[in-house]
């Protein structure tokens, strides 16, 4: 973990997160998608780990005011299991929470053990089912979290994105 840098995942990094979601899911979003998520919706914000200059791990959420929702996370495989996917799921906690979010929200598959572990060592709990919620009628338990860690007082995002689509409103 010592050589793994987590940063704010840019329009740049758009291929290499696609690459590892494709390798991931098995109904995965598109380069398009992430491209979107990066250059147009004002909702989202991404964080990519980085090791010798190579993304192999990307964590995604929502934020509507005071509620984040994560949209995706994953590591590549040969990656997995040495804190990579905590690491960046905590850190992408620690950035909604200084973006003043309360609580979080994620869908997660039932038999996913891995993910479901991770989300409750971080203070997930399940709160609902969203029946056949996925592609091979796999159920998902929905989780949600309002154990956020302090906002970071000396926190400010790089850049403040959309701002200028605020008078297209
Ligand atoms: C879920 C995922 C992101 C975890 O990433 P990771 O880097 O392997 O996870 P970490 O090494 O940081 O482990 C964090 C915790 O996850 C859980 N975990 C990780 N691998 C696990 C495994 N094989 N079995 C059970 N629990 C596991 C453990 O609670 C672990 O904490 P611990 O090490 O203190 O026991 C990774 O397995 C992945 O990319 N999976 C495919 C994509 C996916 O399922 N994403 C989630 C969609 S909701």
């Amino acid at each position: 973990m010592n050589d793994v840098l987590i940063r704010r995942m840019t329009a740049e990094d758009a291929e290499a997160v696609w690459r590892i979601e494709t390798a991931t899911f098995p109904t995965p979003w598109s380069l398009r998608d992430f491209e979107h998520e990066m250059n147009d919706n004002p909702c989202a914000r991404y964080l990519v780990a980085e090791k010798d200059g190579q993304i192999i791990g990307f964590a995604g959420i929502h934020i509507i005011l005071d509620e984040g929702h994560i949209t995706n996370i994953a590591v590549t495989r040969e990656e997995r299991g040495q804190g990579i996917g905590r690491a960046l799921t905590a850190a992408l906690m620690q950035y909604a929470a200084n973006l003043g979010v309360q609580y979080v929200t994620l869908e997660v598959r039932e038999n996913n053990e891995p993910a479901k572990n991770l989300y409750r060592s971080l203070g997930f709990l399940k709160v609902g089912v969203r029946k056949k919620y996925y592609e091979n009628q796999t159920d998902a338990f929905i989780m949600v979290t309002d154990k956020m860690p302090p906002p970071d007082p000396d926190f400010t995002e790089a850049e403040t994105v959309f701002e200028e689509d605020q008078n297209n409103i």
